[in-house]
């Protein structure tokens, strides 16, 4: 009888080569351990596969013979014949499961597994990723929308599908509302200099808040000094969180833009965009959201938000670097002058003058980062394939269990506000008593392999705002695990023992 068993690889006990265990299954795809690997990596299956084995006894032994080997942790048996006899542990959960999608997580840092949790700066890249990276430069590089000729087809049909990957995802109502550029940052800098340029004059008002990364921050000090208008700053409440109250009351109007984070990086807080959204276009004021720290980790539906410009980077959710997305509402995008002069974004050039292409065209002069925007559809297929719902649940429970685990180390304070407060993300920017953040970050480097970031994360007013300088910052992704939260914690309490004597 033909059995199925869902598994997940444990990547803490793995060998790193298993090529000597045989399994007995009769399925042409898995034969020897090597390739139950392979084929656990392989991108669709998203770190589970099914096994089958003709008898359930050759299914039992070799699953055994691999449990032993600690390189296979049962998790949830499909078929009722493969259950009897079997010792399924526990249920595995996300990041056991997807973690072997990761290759880079499973190496060892300073001596110790690398337990990586500065997902925030920027997320690691599965396999299906790397593959899409590959197949591209090995298989059809050629520059899009010059060439008729098979490469450049190719690349440019999937370039374009990447685009519709990005559009569905966001559930942007059309592809052409989804522009490329080199990260959130460049798209940010584009509503500045284009939108803001031709809309913003003396004394209209840019609505932010004191938490803002500087990449949302920077931009409009920039504008407001070109056009003369003011940059208006909504603070904190008492719970750390920014003051939504405050800033819809601060809306008037003279508000001509409300620029606002989705998700602080680093205080974990959840903004209510969709509430903000709808009292500021009461106003007649535009939005624009910076999601970089949403998109990758819960569902966000642009129409539902119903904001104007929402950006994000490619590389924080398991996609290359070197692009990211501005998405715009079709008639702001169709009636904003370009951002760069160049090949691609003209419809006609003449000696002395041109004129553009429609968007997004318009926005995207010069060659594209063509295998990096491929990557990041190869991501958006990985993520979709376990789902943005399940992604979000799973980090929340992640979230629950890192500020409460934090929290109990009585010398450390988190900033933001508490989960039970409000929702948060999976992260926590925080400080010791006695130690400063880069002495922490080092010493969890060195002797745990523990990456967690230290400095003001690019939000230094927000840094001043709350009396310090700098903080650590760890924070997570769907690959991560409780265990890896509590070798967080024990590195935190032995950096504490170790400059407890200078302290
Ligand atoms: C909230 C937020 N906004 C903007 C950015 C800038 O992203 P990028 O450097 O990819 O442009 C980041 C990156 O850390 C971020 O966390």
């Amino acid at each position: 009888m033909a059995v199925a068993l869902q598994y997940a690889m444990n990547p803490w006990t793995s060998p790193r080569s298993a090529e000597s265990i045989t399994l007995g299954f009769d399925s042409a795809s898995v034969c020897s351990s090597s390739q139950a690997l392979f084929s656990c990596r392989l991108p669709s299956a998203h770190g589970r596969a099914r096994l089958r084995a003709s008898r359930s006894s050759d299914y039992k032994t070799s699953l055994g013979n691999l449990a032993k080997k600690g390189c296979l942790r049962p998790c949830a048996v499909v078929a009722s014949a493969a259950a009897s006899g079997l010792e399924v542990s526990k249920q595995a959960c996300l990041g056991d499961i997807t973690k072997v999608d990761f290759p880079i997580l499973d190496q060892e840092v300073n001596g110790s597994r690398l337990v990586y949790l500065d997902n925030a700066a920027t997320s690691q890249k599965p396999i299906a990723v790397l593959t899409a990276l590959k197949e591209y430069y090995e298989g059809y590089n050629a520059n899009v929308h010059r060439g008729i000729h098979a490469l450049s087809a190719k690349a440019t049909e999937e370039y374009e599908m990447a685009r519709a990957k990005v559009a569905k995802f966001i559930n942007a109502t059309t592809s052409r509302e989804v522009v490329f550029t080199r990260n959130a940052t460049e798209a940010i800098n584009l509503v500045a200099c284009t939108w803001g340029h031709s809309n913003l004059r003396q004394g209209d008002e840019i609505l932010l808040s004191v938490a803002e990364h500087h990449s949302n921050l920077v931009p409009w000090q920039m504008v407001a000094q070109r056009t003369g208008a003011v940059l208006k700053f909504v603070d904190l409440t008492k719970d750390e969180v920014v003051d939504a109250e405050e800033l819809k009351s601060s809306l008037s109007n003279k508000t001509k833009l409300v620029c606002v984070h989705h998700v602080s990086n680093t205080l974990g807080s959840i903004n209510p965009v969709k509430d903000i959204v709808e009292r500021a276009h009461k106003y007649g004021a535009k939005v624009l959201v910076d999601a970089c720290q949403s998109v990758p980790h819960m569902v966000v539906d642009v129409q539902d938000l119903g904001s104007d410009f929402l950006v994000f980077s490619s590389h924080k959710m398991c996609g290359p670097t070197g692009v990211g997305v501005l998405h715009g509402k079709t008639e702001l995008l169709n009636n904003m002058p370009p951002f760069m002069g160049g090949g691609e974004m003209i419809s006609d050039v003449f000696l002395e003058y041109s004129t553009y292409a429609k968007p997004p065209s318009r926005f995207e002069a010069g060659t594209p980062a063509i295998g990096e925007a491929i990557g990041l559809g190869a991501a958006i297929d990985y993520l979709s394939g376990i789902g943005m719902q399940r992604i979000h649940e799973y980090e929340m429970e992640l979230s629950r269990y890192l500020y409460d685990s934090l929290s109990e180390i009585p010398s450390l304070r988190i900033y933001g506000p508490s989960y039970r407060e409000s929702a948060r993300a999976a992260l926590c920017a925080f400080n010791l008593e006695a130690i400063h953040p880069t002495d922490l970050s080092t010493f969890l480097d060195q002797q745990h392999g523990i990456a967690v970031r230290s400095g003001h994360h690019c939000t230094q007013p927000l840094h001043r705002r709350l009396g310090i300088n700098a903080s650590a910052r760890a924070s997570l992704y769907f690959y991560n695990t409780k265990e890896e939260v509590d070798i967080l914690v024990s590195g935190i309490k032995d950096t504490i023992s170790f400059f407890s004597p200078f302290n």
